[in-house]
């Protein structure tokens, strides 16, 4: 079947009303576009779930601040075109930005404290643009499950709080972070990396493997295990943060670690902020704690 391409909000309901007529389970895939394999892969595990796959791209730009790469946020919708149709998605939605915030817009989504902690605290305002336009496009296309991954795990951890806060009728599955074969997480912002500072970008991932490692080797100090994270962050311009946080409420973690705790860095090479994380499971039979959190 071929792809839609949809551009405003009462032509992308109507179609989907149709599908829901039918009997359609919808599937919903966010992202700002310059997709790659971490997209493909929320794409495929909705093809997989649902009977049709919502593809939408929007730069947000509620969710930047002014100091940041808004204007030059990468883009290549031809690409993302073929990339959404090959992986099964089954409309792509492309609004323009008067789309979702015509004059006069004025109403948002506060997340609170879950915002401003991590990320919220070098960008401020970035989770109320993210949970304000997470919850329009949930209004927009009303699907039954929503993707999103595992790399942006502050992201998803407001986003449940605002679904279950506001009582929005969408379940939301989280996917598992797409590493390149060093390590470095997948990133649409990858591509502003120079090739030395690709190569010192690595620094995150081993950072957090060390760690990992050496916790599933027993080490239970949340002191230790920084300490083992940090030695691989050295070659970094800046790191922002280092932290140990629970992975539901993203409060810090003090010893013992008794509940799935997620070690989180946000760190700039060069000029670019890149940041990743890895989830810490204490108990060894809860192997799969991204569907234990579905469960929740
Ligand atoms: P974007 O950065 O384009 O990401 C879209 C989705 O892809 C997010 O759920 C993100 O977590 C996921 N993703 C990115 N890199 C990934 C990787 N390496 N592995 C797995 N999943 C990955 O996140 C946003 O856009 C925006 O904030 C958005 C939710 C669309 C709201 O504007």
């Amino acid at each position: 079947m071929s792809m839609r391409i949809v551009r405003t909000i009462p032509e992308l309901r109507a179609l989907l009303k149709a599908l829901r007529e039918g009997g359609s389970r919808i599937g919903f895939v966010p992202t700002m576009g310059y997709l790659h394999e971490g997209h493909a892969s929320l794409i495929r595990q909705s093809t997989a779930r649902c009977d049709h796959t919502v593809v939408s791209i929007f730069v947000n730009p509620t969710q930047f601040g002014p100091a940041e790469d808004l204007a030059k946020y990468p883009r290549d919708l031809e690409r993302d075109q073929v990339l959404c149709q090959k992986h099964g998605a089954t409309v792509l939605f492309l609004p323009e930005p008067s789309e979702i915030y015509p004059t006069g817009f004025s109403t948002f989504v506060e997340p609170g404290e879950l915002g401003q902690v991590l990320c919220g605290a070098f960008r401020p305002g970035h989770f109320r643009g993210v949970a304000t336009v997470v919850t329009k496009l949930f209004n927009i296309v009303q699907p039954d499950l929503a993707f999103f991954g595992q790399k942006d795990l502050q992201q998803t951890v407001v986003i449940r709080r605002v679904v279950r806060d506001l009582n929005l009728p969408v379940d939301i599955v989280v996917a598992p972070t797409v590493r390149e074969a060093d390590g470095l997480a997948l990133s649409s912002r990858n591509a502003y990396l120079s090739p030395e500072d690709r190569q010192r970008a690595t620094a995150l991932s081993r950072g957090l493997l060390a760690a990992d490692a050496a916790f599933r080797a027993g080490e239970q100090s949340v002191a230790a295990l920084l300490a083992l994270a940090q030695k691989e962050l050295g070659e970094v311009d800046e790191l922002q943060y280092l932290e140990l946080v629970d992975a539901h409420t993203l409060e810090r973690t003090a010893d013992p670690i008794a509940r799935t705790v997620a070690l989180c860095v946000a760190a700039k090479v060069g000029t670019t902020r890149l940041i990743d994380n890895v989830l810490l499971t204490p108990d060894p039979e809860a192997v799969q704690f991204l569907s234990h959190l579905d469960a929740d």
